[in-house]
């Protein structure tokens, strides 16, 4: 059974998990501009994923919030690392989470926002193939032309920096057509950039209960630009806003915040 531990306490049925999960943020609509959320899951010492790949760090409970979380999207995004490891081919939603958008007046699939400043991306990738939308890819103005012009042929092509990504671009390209609620899927590169920018409103983060050793990286890390080249000045504070707990797992929700 899934517990909130924090605000009041209480077990959640099923339906309450839905209604608490897809509730729009709060602060949220007291911002009143676009808003960046990720979601993440970690083991206890701190692994982003396990043989390369974030499924196995996750069970049936973290499923369910993570299908949750990208219910009420109004565009999943998704740096091309994680697109290259995990696939993202066909519809990302279930035939019920469709129904729930189209009754509640959103378009029954989520597009989908692929971040990639080479183009390192194959046309015929099932991502491409199999999308319900045509998905955007955000990618840079020195990305080779050759690339550019075969992706344009399955995919939108929004440019959102010159040598370098600026996110900033990222969410006025998106929320300029439509798309302002932006939900993140990773991977730690993307949450990297956006968290040296000061640009994460949300992030909602699952602790499996594994010890994974090893070498795997952090949910969030520099791009190659050097060591902390891109490391904000100051770490930014974040909110715990709140904990659900599932058997030995945690689902913590933190946002923006003065703490
Ligand atoms: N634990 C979790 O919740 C979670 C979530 C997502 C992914 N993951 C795991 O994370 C691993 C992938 O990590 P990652 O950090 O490489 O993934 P990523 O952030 O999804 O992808 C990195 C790629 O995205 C593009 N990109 C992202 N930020 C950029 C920037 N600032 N400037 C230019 N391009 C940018 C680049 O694409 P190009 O190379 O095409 O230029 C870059 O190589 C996989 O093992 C995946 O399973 C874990």
């Amino acid at each position: 059974m899934m517990e909130r531990l924090f605000p009041n306490p209480a077990l959640l049925s099923a339906t309450a998990l839905e209604q608490e999960v897809l509730a729009p943020p709060p602060e949220n609509s007291r911002t009143g501009r676009p808003w960046v959320g990720f979601n993440f899951i970690s083991s206890i010492d701190g692994a982003a994923s396990m043989d390369g790949l974030s499924g196995q760090l996750g069970n049936a409970w973290d499923l369910r919030v993570f299908s949750l979380l990208r219910q009420n999207a109004d565009v999943i995004l998704v740096g091309a690392q994680t697109i290259r490891a995990e696939g993202y081919g066909g519809e990302l939603l279930s035939k019920a989470a469709q129904q729930w958008r189209h009754d509640h007046w959103m378009q029954p699939h989520p597009p989908l926002a692929i971040v990639s400043g080479s183009l390192n991306l194959y046309p015929d990738l099932e991502v491409f193939r199999q999308a319900p939308h045509r998905p955007l890819i955000l990618t840079l103005e020195s990305a080779p032309q050759e690339r550019r012009d075969k992706l344009s042929k399955v995919a939108e092509l929004v440019m959102v920096g010159g040598e370098s990504l600026e996110p900033e671009l990222v969410i006025s390209e998106l929320a300029r057509r439509g798309l302002p609620n932006i939900h993140c899927e990773g991977g730690p590169t993307l949450l990297g950039t956006f968290a040296a920018a000061g640009l994460v409103d949300e992030l909602n983060l699952t602790i499996s209960p594994l010890l994974v050793g090893g070498s795997a990286g952090r949910i969030a890390n520099s791009p190659n630009t050097g060591a902390d080249a891109s490391a904000p000045d100051a770490p930014a504070g974040m909110s715990l806003v709140r904990i659900l707990k599932a058997d030995s797992m945690l689902f913590l929700r933190y946002v923006r915040g003065t703490d």
